[in-house]
C-alpha cells in the first residue's frame, strides 16, 4: 500500500524528527484517548500509551505510517470513518470467557424466567449487550437449551450486540481454540461443539442448532439505537466498568427501555449501580430488576 504522510500539510517536513517526536507522540496518544472516549465512552487512562502503540501497530503498518502522530493526522481528515472503526475495534477490550460469572445464567434459568413466564408462556427474548466474541450469549444458550428445550415447544432467542465489528465477526463465526474451552463440562462440549480437523485442528465450532438461536448485531450502547424486541432479561456485563458514572446512568436508562415490566438486568460482578438514580431494584450485587 502507498505510504501516506501528511507532514507537508502541516508545513513541517521533518515533524517526526527526534526533536519533536516525543511531544507529537504524546499528543497523538491524547488524541486517541479522546477519540475512544467520544466513540465508546471507554476511558483509556494515562499509562495506556504502550497499549495504544501495541494495538495500533498493525493499523499503522497497513496504512503505510511509521509514526503514530502521522497516523492521527490521517484520522483527523474527513472520510476516515472506516479507519476510525478499526481504531475503536483495536482498542476496546474484548476479554471474555465461556461460563464467566455463571451464577447469572443459573439465576436466569432457575428463578428469573420461571417468575416472568408463569405456566403458559413459552416464548422469550434475552439480550447479551456487549457480547464481545460471543462466549457470553453461547454460554447462556447452553443453559437455556437444557432447561427450555426447543423440542418441547420452547421458543427463545438471544440478541447479542457489541460496538466492535471485529469481535462480532468472531462471535458469528463461533470458532474457538481448544484452550478457550476449559471449564465447559464434557457433555456440553459433545452436545454443542463440532471438533475441527485438518486446517481447523485444535479448534471447535458451536453447532448450528445453537448458532441459529443467536442473532448478532452492532450496537453502540451509548449511541442512538433502537431495537424491535422487548427482553425478559438483559446481560450487560463488564462494560460499564470503563465508563464514568454519568455515562453508566445514561447506558442503564437506555437499557431500561427495552426490558419488559419486572425484567432483569445483570451487570458484571465488579460493577454496581449503587447511588445512581435508575429505575431498578437491586436484588443482590450485580442483580437488578426493573421497577
Ligand atoms: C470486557 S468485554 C465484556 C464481554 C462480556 N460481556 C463479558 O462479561 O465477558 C467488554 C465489551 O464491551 C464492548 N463495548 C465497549 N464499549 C461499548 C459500547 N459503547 N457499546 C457497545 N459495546 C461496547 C467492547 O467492544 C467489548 O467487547
Amino acid at each position: 500500500m502507498e505510504a501516506r504522510n501528511f507532514d507537508n500539510d502541516a508545513g513541517n517536513p521533518t515533524s517526526c524528527s527526534a526533536r519533536t517526536v516525543a511531544r507529537r507522540e504524546e499528543e497523538a496518544c491524547d488524541f486517541i484517548i479522546a477519540l475512544i472516549y467520544e466513540r465508546s465512552r471507554i476511558r483509556l487512562h494515562e499509562g495506556k500509551q504502550a497499549l495504544i502503540r501495541a494495538r495500533l501497530g498493525k493499523r499503522l503498518r497497513l496504512n503505510g505510517f511509521t509514526c503514530l502522530a502521522d497516523y492521527c493526522d490521517y484520522l483527523r481528515r474527513p472520510g476516515c470513518e472506516e479507519e476510525i472503526t478499526h481504531v475503536v475495534d483495536a482498542l476496546t477490550t474484548n476479554f471474555t470467557n465461556f461460563l464467566r460469572e455463571q451464577d447469572h445464567f443459573q439465576f436466569l434459568v432457575d428463578q428469573a424466567l420461571p417468575a416472568l413466564l408463569g405456566r403458559s408462556r413459552k416464548k422469550f427474548h434475552l439480550w447479551s449487550a456487549a457480547c464481545a466474541t460471543g462466549e457470553e450469549p453461547y454460554s447462556l444458550a447452553f443453559y437455556l437449551d437444557e432447561k427450555y428445550p426447543l423440542a418441547e415447544g420452547w421458543d427463545w432467542h438471544i440478541l447479542a450486540t457489541d460496538i466492535s465489528t471485529k469481535a462480532l465477526g468472531k462471535a458469528e463465526a463461533a470458532v474457538y481454540a481448544e484452550d478457550r474451552l476449559t471449564g465447559i463440562p464434557d457433555h456440553w462440549l459433545r452436545k454443542h461443539f463440532q471438533k475441527g480437523s485438518g486446517q481447523s485442528e485444535g479448534h471447535y465450532r458451536i453447532k448450528s442448532r445453537l448458532r441459529e438461536r443467536v442473532t448478532f448485531r452492532q450496537v453502540n450502547l451509548l449511541g442512538a439505537y433502537d431495537l424491535q424486541e422487548r427482553f425478559e432479561a438483559i446481560l450487560c456485563r463488564n462494560v460499564m466498568i470503563y465508563f464514568d458514572r454519568a455515562t453508566q446512568q445514561q447506558l442503564v436508562t437506555n437499557l431500561n427501555r427495552f426490558l419488559i415490566t419486572s425484567g432483569y438486568l445483570l451487570i458484571g460482578h465488579s460493577e454496581s449501580l449503587n447511588g445512581l438514580p435508575v429505575p431498578f431494584r437491586c436484588l443482590r450485587p450485580s442483580y437488578y430488576q426493573k421497577q
